[in-house]
């Protein structure tokens, strides 16, 4: 099993990045170090030990311009096991660009902290906070990614299915979520296969960047638009809400457009019969994703989103340790 030592020579000397705003933030060789280490921690957690713990007080700041359940909770929690400490601010606390400039909280919380994680509306504001930032910044989710949830469920396929190439299904919104899946899903090799309407396919410049993963890894990002073609004889389906946070008002519009990507059992059957299921969460049961396929065997999201702590301990060990 690997160490936490060994882990962080491997890291140092593989290009690691200063701050994880988005996957393209990571190489083949350092993602496939904080996967390693966050195996290795979870064994250890569910073993009432702890590989790695902070020889130096350590605090982070946790600003939350949204509201989260798992991301929340998870940094808590993984701080707190490796002996460091989270201040949680809501967007009414530190009111960042309206009470206070973002380039001046990003100066003021290096003078404190070690780190500073992130969920903000706009992308451009984590793009501030890491330019002045003497910390490292991490993305907690944005308007355009989410990378470290594409720890967890990419961690959550090796744990189901080992680390060898699969076929992984997005069906529905090409959104933060799945940007980030697919950019990770790249980088390792995958094949990633797109389903969305029209109109919502992932952006240009994510496809671009993790076309360009999948040439250097043997992998492959096809876009499409039929749900089944895409989920035909896939490993994985992966989902998320059809109304992220901050598109409330499109929802009576989306919700027509997207009715055919509900994944259901029908769909499900189109898989492999072995096939996993993987949901972010939170889920809108009976919108994008029905209670049978939720509760159902092949559903994995539970895993996944236990997966959220060890992969979030991993990075924070790796890059502030
Ligand atoms: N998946 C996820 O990020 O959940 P929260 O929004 O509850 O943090
Ligand atoms: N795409 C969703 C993910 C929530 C974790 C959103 O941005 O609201």
């Amino acid at each position: 099993m690997m160490t936490y030592e060994q882990a962080k020579a491997s890291w140092l000397a593989s290009d690691p990045p200063t701050h994880y705003l988005s996957v393209a933030d990571l190489n083949p060789r350092t993602a496939r170090i904080v996967l390693e280490l966050a195996h290795a921690m979870k064994r250890a957690t569910h073993s009432a030990q702890e590989l790695f713990r902070f020889a130096r007080p350590t605090a982070l700041a946790l600003i939350f311009e949204k509201p989260s359940l798992r991301t929340r909770v998870t940094l808590e929690v993984g701080l707190y096991q490796m002996g460091a400490h989270g201040v949680y601010l809501t967007q009414s606390d530190i009111q960042m660009g309206k009470r206070e400039a973002v380039m001046d909280i990003a100066r003021n919380l290096g003078r404190w902290v070690q780190g500073v994680v992130a969920r903000v509306f706009l992308h451009t504001t984590l793009e501030e906070l890491a330019r002045f930032s003497d910390v490292p910044v991490i993305n907690a989710l944005s308007d355009r990614e989410h990378p470290c949830q594409a720890l967890a469920d990419l961690m959550t396929v090796q744990e189901r299915k080992g680390t060898q190439p699969l076929t992984l299904a997005w069906v529905g919104d090409g959104n933060n979520v799945c940007h980030s899946f697919t950019l990770l899903a790249a980088l390792l090799g995958h094949r990633v296969r797109i389903a969305t309407p029209a109109g919502y396919a992932p952006q240009e410049v994510i496809l671009e960047q993790a076309r360009a993963f999948a040439t250097l890894s043997g992998g492959s990002v096809e876009l499409l638009h039929d749900p089944r073609a895409a989920v035909a004889d896939a490993d994985v389906i992966y989902t998320d809400v059809w109304v992220s946070m901050g598109f409330e008002t499109e929802r009576e519009a989306r919700l027509r457009k997207f009715l055919p990507y509900q994944v259901n059992e029908a769909l499900l059957r189109c898989a492999k019969p072995d096939a996993i299921v993987l949901h972010c969460l939170p889920a809108r049961r009976g919108e994008e994703i029905t209670d049978a396929v939720l509760d159902g065997t092949q559903s994995a999201v539970w895993d996944q989103a236990e997966n959220r702590l060890h992969t979030q301990k991993a990075l924070l060990a790796l890059m502030l340790g």
